[in-house]
């Protein structure tokens, strides 16, 4: 927990009291959630949402994902909920679920980045449940990261990436989950999962009683959907086998590089809630490039390895006529 640096009567306010007193003046608060930390705003607050977007250095027109505290509070976000909707909010929420719905009118266009649709989600951290509950409304946040760089999942990434910028940052410890929530666009039939994440794409068809589109064509996509994403300094080589891995790590190290491999086994679930700091810690040992055995594409594994592949992605600032707006 830190706050506004010299503020004696700070240490007096319980945090959930001091991040409630915080949204409500238009301030910004790091909070944990199951997933990662995210960076919260009034989201009825224009102002306020600006900030976020100052103090990431995220480009502007990038939609936010609206935390509430319960499917009850869909009405004043959003209109026309079809039916699987409902049905998914049932059986994933709270959780690590986002569901691309049409935006109800009063919603601002930073919120949304102009777009039709809302991204909302209720989070199952109780941490953020309870801020969510004390504040009564929604919060408007992106994952607590400087764009580009890997999403925090724990109180200290925040604090490394964003420091003194952030009022509040409320300490939850490390994220349970440890990668994004899944996104699902529910405006297009049948419905697109747009980024895979802790929800399992095996759960949400198994809840609908049919397949979902994997969104090839893109059309769901939004800013910060696009390759070369959540990446470390280091760059990032993947190889199907811990052979290939030594192989390669070899290769590296003999033409000067400083390499390491990363191979830690099937367990999709701790790979998920490790990669992260991980990656964190190549960058904080100076790896040039780190070689990266992916888990399995099932359950969790498909969000891990999502992530690699993006983190593995010719830079934006690297590769002449690549997007520079393709990081949240
Ligand atoms: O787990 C998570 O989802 C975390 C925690 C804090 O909730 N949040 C998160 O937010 O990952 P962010 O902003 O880092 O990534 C959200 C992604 C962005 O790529 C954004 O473009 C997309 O969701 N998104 C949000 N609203 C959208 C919309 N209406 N249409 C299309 N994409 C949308
Ligand atoms: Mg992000």
């Amino acid at each position: 927990m830190s706050g506004p640096a010299g503020d004696p009567s700070s240490d007096d306010e319980a945090p959930l009291a001091r991040a409630v007193a915080a949204l409500r003046a238009g301030r910004l608060v790091a909070f944990p959630t199951e997933t990662v930390y995210g960076l919260g705003a009034d989201a009825r607050s224009p102002d306020a949402v600006r900030r976020i977007y100052a103090v990431k250095g995220r480009p502007p027109g990038h939609p936010l994902i609206v935390h509430v505290a319960s499917a009850e509070q869909l009405p004043s976000w959003t209109r026309d909920v079809p039916e699987e909707a409902s049905l998914l909010a049932a059986a994933c929420w709270p959780g690590p679920l986002t569901m691309l719905l049409w935006r109800e009118g009063r919603v601002d266009d930073v919120v949304t980045g102009g777009r039709d649709t809302i991204g909302i989600r209720v989070p199952s951290h109780p941490l953020a449940l309870s801020l969510l509950r004390t504040f009564g409304d929604g919060i408007a946040a992106p994952s607590a990261n400087r764009f580009g760089r890997v999403s925090p999942t724990t109180a200290e990434h925040v604090r490394a990436d964003l420091g003194d910028a952030v009022d509040v940052i409320l300490d939850g410890g490390p994220c349970p989950v440890g990668v994004e929530s899944t996104i699902i666009d529910l405006t297009v039939h049948p419905p697109v999962v747009v980024r895979p994440g802790g929800v399992a794409v095996e759960t949400i068809a198994a809840v609908l009683g049919h397949a979902v589109g994997d969104d090839a064509g893109g059309v769901s996509r939004a800013p910060g959907m696009l390759l070369s994403h959540y990446a470390p300094r280091a760059s990032i080589e993947l190889v199907e086998d811990a052979t290939s891995a030594r192989t390669r790590v070899d290769e590296l190290r003999a033409s000067g590089l400083e390499a390491e491999s990363l191979d830690p086994g099937p367990d999709a679930v701790r790979y998920a809630h490790e990669l992260y700091g991980w990656l964190r810690e190549a960058d904080d040992k100076g790896v040039d490039v780190l070689v990266v055995v992916p888990p399995p594409a099932e359950g969790l594994g498909q969000a891990v390895r999502d992530r690699l592949r993006k983190a593995a992605a010719p830079r934006a600032d690297e590769e002449a006529g690549a997007s520079s707006d393709d990081a949240t």
